[in-house]
């Protein structure tokens, strides 16, 4: 007889004849969709790649959503000389890249009217006072009520010259609407510069009035972990040591460094994915029931999680984190170079581009279970997901007539690429002998009707924009991630702690070494 231990290759044949998700009836409970007060939304860094990629087309796609108030414009701020015309002719070509053949000109141009452009010298006070004299003006014409969100979509070393002049050109004062600022991550690169930071922010601004972004908790899926675990009776009693032996929490990329040199070699995966994204998804796995669905109360339960996070032990450092290092290989097909010969790479880098790290939670609901955290870059799949891999059956009462032990339950909350919930579960092959077959319940996103609605960056703009903070990260948050991980960083960085790098293919599952963290009796990393 054989049991399923690799749920991908036995369980596609059946997938579709218990696939659950149709809405029951007309199923659908939502809350009140909310509009944005007319606001002045003004980016810093407006020149910049995040800008074009991200921020316009997410904008563009909300107001063509019918989500954004009629009286809102977007004024772009950065070095650059540039007229308004350019900045919507530089804009309008990242949006039509990006649809292709479904872009509406229509729709852009009058999306257009609400662009406008000012070049600033962010040195130079005077630039700020100007900017002040433009928006007040673009505020009476589009009535806004002087409510203003200023985003930085610039390098980490700009948000204090940034700040600094919002301060002192009285723009951060708020008179008669409300005063906002959205911060891009990193926030800091350690515990003493995020905290340094965060002292200079509040010199100017409140924390009620902090945005830190984290575009993992915008993800659609992300925050459904929340509604999946706390609207439905059926998971949160076996959501704890008594039934959970473990947590794997993967994300894997196909992309290397790209075009980000300059930043990822200072940073490497563990400030780039680990101190935010992946400490983001382990809280709102192991987080308590808030008291109710609303910023304060969310956050509160995911940072104590924080609190609750075991120090990593440096004596034993190798049994609780193993880097890597992509070199050369092929992703789908095709030749990659490895991390040391990409643009802008030093020869002999010892930045990270992979990290397997062991958490641990100590309060009582999770004292023993192991979390088991990846992230790389240039691994074989792209795939984000949590899955909770429950314990083994105690007692195997078919155990005189099977030679190998029974794959254990997996729930598996697929982020992306394909958003997803996967229960794995065995059951009887169809026939005269008692085969076990492991199986899939699958619940996808896509099928369920309405498809995706909101992508990250389009979710954590609407919610600045109604001030709604949950998918914000508080400082507290910001704190206690970086005492967790500053002491691992110094003790890599500094003592060169780091295996001989490169270690690992491009387009692998990552370094060997990566399996013997998770090796206990017959778990492994799920496969890539
Ligand atoms: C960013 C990191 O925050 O997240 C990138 O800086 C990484 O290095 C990216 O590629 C991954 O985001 P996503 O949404 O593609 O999983």
């Amino acid at each position: 007889m054989a049991s399923g231990r690799d749920d991908r290759d036995q369980t596609e044949e059946v997938r579709t004849a218990i696939r659950v998700g149709d809405p029951i009836e007309s199923g659908e409970v939502c809350p009140v969709e909310q509009i944005p007060d007319p606001c002045a939304l003004v980016i810093f860094g407006a020149s910049g790649d995040l800008t074009r990629r991200k921020l316009i087309p997410s904008l563009f796609y909300l107001d063509r959503k019918g989500l954004l108030p009629d009286n809102l414009y977007i004024v772009g701020a950065a070095r650059t000389e540039m007229t308004d015309d350019a900045f919507r002719d530089l804009l309008r070509e990242g949006v039509r890249k990006a649809e292709a053949e479904t872009f509406d000109e229509a729709a852009w141009a009058a999306f257009a009217k609400r662009l406008f452009y000012r070049p600033t010298s962010y040195a130079d006070l005077a630039a700020f006072r100007d900017l002040g004299g433009v928006l007040s003006s673009l505020d009476r014409e589009f009535r806004t009520g002087g409510n203003r969100l200023y985003y930085l979509a610039v390098p980490p070393s700009l948000y204090t010259p940034i700040t600094t002049q919002l301060g002192e050109s009285g723009l951060a004062k708020a008179e008669g609407g409300y005063r906002r600022v959205v911060i891009e991550k990193p926030f800091g690169r350690d515990l003493r510069s995020a905290r340094e930071l965060d002292e200079h922010i509040h010199q100017v601004f409140s924390e009620a009035q902090i945005f830190r972004i984290d575009h993992y908790l915008g993800k659609e899926t992300v925050q459904n972990i929340l509604i999946f675990r706390f609207m439905n009776a059926i998971f949160e009693p076996i959501w704890n040591r008594r039934y959970v032996d473990h947590v794997q929490i993967t994300a894997a990329e196909t992309l290397g460094v790209e075009n980000r040199a300059g930043y990822y070699e200072h940073a490497g995966v563990l400030r780039d994915m680990f101190q935010n994204h992946m400490l983001q998804l382990l809280a709102l796995t192991a987080m308590e029931p808030p008291s109710r669905f609303a910023a304060d109360a969310v956050r509160e339960e995911k940072t104590k999680v924080f609190r609750s996070l075991r120090p990593i032990p440096l004596e034993h450092l190798e049994e609780h984190l193993v880097l890597g290092q992509y070199g050369p290989g092929q992703i789908e097909g095709q030749s990659v170079r490895g991390y040391r010969e990409e643009p802008g790479i030093e020869p002999a880098s010892q930045t990270p581009t992979f990290a397997a790290m062991k958490f641990h939670v100590d309060n009582w609901r999770w004292q023993g279970v192991p979390f088991y955290v990846r992230s790389g870059k240039r691994m074989a799949r792209k795939v984000t997901e949590i899955a909770i891999q429950f314990k083994r059956i105690p007692h195997l009462m078919l155990q005189a007539v099977m030679d190998e032990s029974i794959a254990p339950n997996v729930l598996i909350l697929r982020i992306q690429p394909d958003e997803r919930i996967r229960l794995a579960f065995q059951t009887k092959s169809p026939g005269f002998k008692s085969c076990l077959r492991q199986v899939m319940m699958d619940f996808c996103y896509q099928d369920a009707g309405k498809g995706v609605a909101l992508d990250a960056y389009e979710r954590v703009l609407l919610d600045a924009m109604l001030g709604d903070q949950m998918l914000f990260v508080r400082e507290e948050a910001v704190n206690l991630t970086w005492t967790l991980l500053t002491p691992v960083l110094e003790a890599i960085e500094n003592n060169d702690r780091v295996p001989p790098f490169p270690n690992y293919d491009a387009g692998t599952a990552g370094p060997s070494d990566a399996h013997q963290l998770l090796e206990r009796g017959d778990d492994r990393w799920r496969p890539l």
